[in-house]
């Protein structure tokens, strides 16, 4: 009976926290609440005030929950504060959607959390001003964490005679700034080079690609993204290969020069192997090692390798596969196919030569076996054809 008891009055306290007139107590969501956009390509400032129904401040806080749409993930994302703004990073070409709550809690609430039983909305849909389409396609590669390269590629019902820009924005910066050198295709600019001026890591980067055309300004794109997930090694440009005493192969190289901490690189290895009938066979290996030991092979069989590496997941979300390094063999030149004309003359000389003694041979002992069972009369014009015929094939073999 007691416990029975206690469980109630449990679910009431429970439900009593939950509910926002458990005391006879309600509080209004937030007013004024506004999204700025300070020109930053996406992180914008959200702001709103009190509710117009004052409760008194000194016995009782307000607290406001915030929730946004991420787009990057696709999942509302919450906090709580005690502060009247937030900034948050957008992306631009999509739906932003702002709630905001508030919440009470202090001795007039006896110090359960009263959340209103509304919120206020803000939802700001994206850009439909410009012609033609944004840009597509928009990487960032940061090459071998030395600099920022960006490329985009033609977006579709581009207008004639229309000029690109790219502009950019990081926490550093007071304002957006313009690329620094252009990258053309042509006539037309499709990226951007960061060159020395460097793009803080860890940080998001806002990139907008807007324009103008004769039909008037074009539709423009706005990117996020943090440089170091961005990361494309450099090649390495050197493959050591040696055959171990106890016949294994043993494969080592160097990692690239640079920034790049050498245990955020992981390696492919690709071993192409040749057997003696010219069949290729292809093996794919990964390792975070700078080396590779291969068990004996056959010497019948040419092995190349080559290699390139990634950031490995441990130090950056994603990255991009480095350039091939070129290709190590081993024998270094194909035996067979590299010197066929050297060694053909040699049989074809060997083939006359046992030739013409078999025939030489042959005819000597014809020759002799004639004069032993019959007189010849003219033993000497025999001879004399014999001779000419071998002269024929040495003259034929020469
Ligand atoms: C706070 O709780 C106490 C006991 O639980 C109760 O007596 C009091 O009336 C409550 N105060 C308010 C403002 O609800
Ligand atoms: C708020 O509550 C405190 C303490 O109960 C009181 O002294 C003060 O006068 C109240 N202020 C207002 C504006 O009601
Ligand atoms: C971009 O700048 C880097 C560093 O100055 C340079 O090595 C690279 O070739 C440039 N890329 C292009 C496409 O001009
Ligand atoms: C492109 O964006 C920049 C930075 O916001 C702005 O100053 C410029 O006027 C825009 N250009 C066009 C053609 O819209």
């Amino acid at each position: 009976m007691a416990s029975v008891s206690w469980m109630a009055v449990m679910l009431l306290l429970i439900t009593c926290r939950e509910s926002m007139h458990c005391d006879g107590l309600t509080v209004d969501p937030p007013d004024d609440l506004v999204i700025s956009d300070l020109g930053h390509f996406g992180r914008l400032q959200i702001s709103w005030s009190p509710p117009a129904s004052q409760i008194n401040e000194t016995e009782c806080s307000h607290l406001y929950q915030l929730e946004y749409f991420n787009s990057y993930t696709d999942s509302w994302s919450a906090i709580r504060t005690f502060k009247r703004t937030y900034t948050a990073q957008f992306d631009l070409m999509k739906d932003v959607r702002v709630r905001v709550y508030t919440l009470l809690r202090g001795p007039c609430t006896n110090d359960t959390l009263i959340k209103s039983s509304s919120y206020t909305e803000v939802v700001q849909k994206p850009p439909s001003t410009g012609v033609g389409t944004p840009v597509q396609d928009f990487v960032c590669v940061y090459h071998n964490m030395k600099y920022v390269e960006c490329n985009w590629g033609r977006s579709p019902k581009l207008p004639a005679n229309s000029q690109q820009h790219l502009y950019f924005w990081h926490k550093e910066l007071e304002q957006a700034e313009e690329c620094p050198t252009y990258v053309k295709t042509g006539e037309t600019r499709s990226g951007c080079n960061f060159t020395e001026s460097s793009l803080p890591e860890f940080t998001d980067v806002n990139f907008c690609v807007n324009g103008s055309s004769q039909e008037g300004p074009l539709k423009p794109a706005f990117v996020s993204l943090q440089i170091q997930n961005q990361v494309k090694p450099g090649t390495t440009e050197k493959l050591d290969l040696r055959t171990d005493p106890d016949a294994q192969l043993d494969l080592r190289w160097n990692g690239p020069a640079g920034k790049i901490p050498a245990h955020c690189l992981e390696w492919e290895v690709e071993h192409n192997q040749e057997g003696p009938d010219g069949k290729m066979t292809s093996q794919q290996i990964l390792t975070n090692q700078k080396s590779l030991k291969l068990p004996s092979i056959h010497d019948t069989q040419r092995n190349c390798f080559r290699v390139r590496s990634k950031l490995s997941k441990y130090c950056a979300n994603k990255g991009f596969w480095s350039e091939w390094s070129p290709q190590t063999c081993q024998p270094e030149k194909r035996e067979v196919a590299s010197n066929p004309w050297d060694i053909v003359p040699v049989y074809v000389y060997i083939a006359f030569a046992i030739l013409a003694i078999l025939v030489l041979s042959l005819c000597v002992g014809a020759v002799l076996k004639v004069r032993s069972l019959r007189d010849v009369k003219k033993p000497d014009a025999l001879l004399a054809n014999l001779f000419a015929r071998s002269s024929v094939v040495t003259v034929t073999d020469a």
